[in-house]
């Protein structure tokens, strides 16, 4: 981001975070609450320049804006607290945002919280909201039960659908038509799953037993990818997105020999460059089948590019990768480090975090790093907590990636 942006930027917070303070002092009717967002409405359209929309994310406590934290300031704190109370966890502002949608913000904003107040994006305003979860419970059992309860119910949704998703990958490796809808069906199941228990990354635990299949890695990476979504607050149809994207990452794998995707030892040229193709062959694949998002196009061409552009297929300089494809690839090098392989063992968590943090910066964007090392670090914690044995007993078997580290 450049100075002025980011100045413009800051003054649109402040004055944003000011009307809202001005709201609650006296009235929503105020007229310097009036001024405040005509204001601020004129320092978004100079923060964005010729940028058509700006997506703010609140990550712990920081706000990030063009991919970096925003300095932190007294009113940049208090604006991210204001979203984070309403479970907002991304918001995109676009150019054309009026003075008047700045100010149902601000009343949105002013208002004490609600669990089930709906929060409702305008035209050029979009939230992104993390889901509110209520226990269900009501027979008194502690809240570590309920969520117990509520992975093994959980847990038949994988098994289940996954057999779906067995057939569909197989009826795709035969060059058949790829069942798009199937697919998206599978995604919606396993959102709706996660919706359903207290803490999300939990339905993760069940998933080790199903590991035999070689399709799980894209499983995996499914709900891996959706657990970091949601934790930035992303909801609806772009969350949907984002799972089916990420099930149909690596379908070009399909046209790599199974020999090689396999292959224990040391890969010739000929045939890492082979792998080398599978970003690109399951892009123009996914092209060629309607009814696939375009995020899910740009994911599987993307999903082997490191955070500072390294990595295949070769892109320009100051090429711009997509949110979806960041965290796939995070998802990515996670499963694949997890993952037994020909030549070692499954690796623990704490052995993995340590990698994935030297690769920060470098390999993955080191935000959104952060924010997924927090929900594993949950994860290894709950696992830890849920199994009495220790989580060497079912190694997990699923496709190597060997592209990755
Ligand atoms: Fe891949
Ligand atoms: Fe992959």
């Amino acid at each position: 981001m450049h100075h002025e942006q980011a100045t413009s930027l800051y003054a649109f917070i402040r004055q944003l975070t000011t009307a809202v303070s001005t709201a609650l002092l006296y009235s929503l009717d105020h007229e310097q609450v009036q001024r405040l967002c005509t204001g601020a409405a004129q320092n978004l359209a100079l923060a964005l320049g010729d940028e058509p929309g700006l997506s703010l994310l609140v990550i712990d406590d920081e706000l990030v804006a063009w991919d970096r934290p925003v300095e932190t300031s007294m009113y940049v704190n208090r604006f991210c607290q204001a979203l984070k109370m309403r479970g907002i966890g991304h918001l995109r502002l676009l150019r054309e945002v009026t003075p008047q949608e700045l100010r149902q913000m601000v009343r949105l904003l002013s208002k004490p919280p609600l669990p089930n107040d709906e929060i409702r994006s305008s035209e050029h305003i979009r939230f992104g909201r993390v889901e509110v979860r209520q226990s269900e419970d009501s027979s008194g059992a502690s809240a570590e039960d309920a969520g117990r309860r509520k992975i093994r119910s959980l847990a038949d949704v994988p098994l289940e659908e996954l057999s779906t998703f067995m057939e569909i990958y197989e009826e795709a490796r035969g060059n058949k038509k790829l069942n798009v809808s199937g697919i998206s069906e599978i995604v919606g199941c396993f959102i709706n799953a996660f919706k359903q228990v207290a803490d999300p990354i939990l339905a993760l635990a069940p998933l080790r037993a199903l590991d035999e299949y070689t399709f799980t890695h894209s499983t995996n990476v499914c709900i891996l990818n959706l657990a970091q979504a949601m934790s930035l607050g992303i909801d609806g149809a772009l969350l949907h997105d984002i799972g089916i994207a990420a099930m149909l990452h690596d379908i070009g794998k399909l046209y790599v020999p199974e020999e090689i995707l396999t292959k224990p030892g040391k890969l010739d040229d000929s045939e890492w460059d082979m792998i080398k193709q599978h970003p690109l062959r399951g892009a123009q694949r996914l092209l060629d089948t309607p009814g696939v998002p375009r995020l899910a196009v740009i994911t599987a061409y993307e999903h082997h590019l490191k955070y500072n552009l390294t990595g295949y297929p070769r892109v320009q300089e100051g090429w711009q990768q997509n949110l979806c494809s960041l965290m796939t690839t995070i998802s990515d090098v996670f499963d694949a480090l997890r993952t037994k392989r020909a030549y070692r063992e499954s690796m623990e968590f704490a052995t993995i975090s340590a990698i994935m943090q030297d690769l920060s910066g470098t390999d993955l964007h080191p935000l959104l790093t952060r924010n997924f090392l927090q929900i594993i670090s949950r994860l290894s914690d709950a696992v830890s907590s849920a199994s009495p044995e220790p989580d060497t007993s079912t190694p997990p078997l699923s496709t190597p990636e060997q592209g990755t580290p």
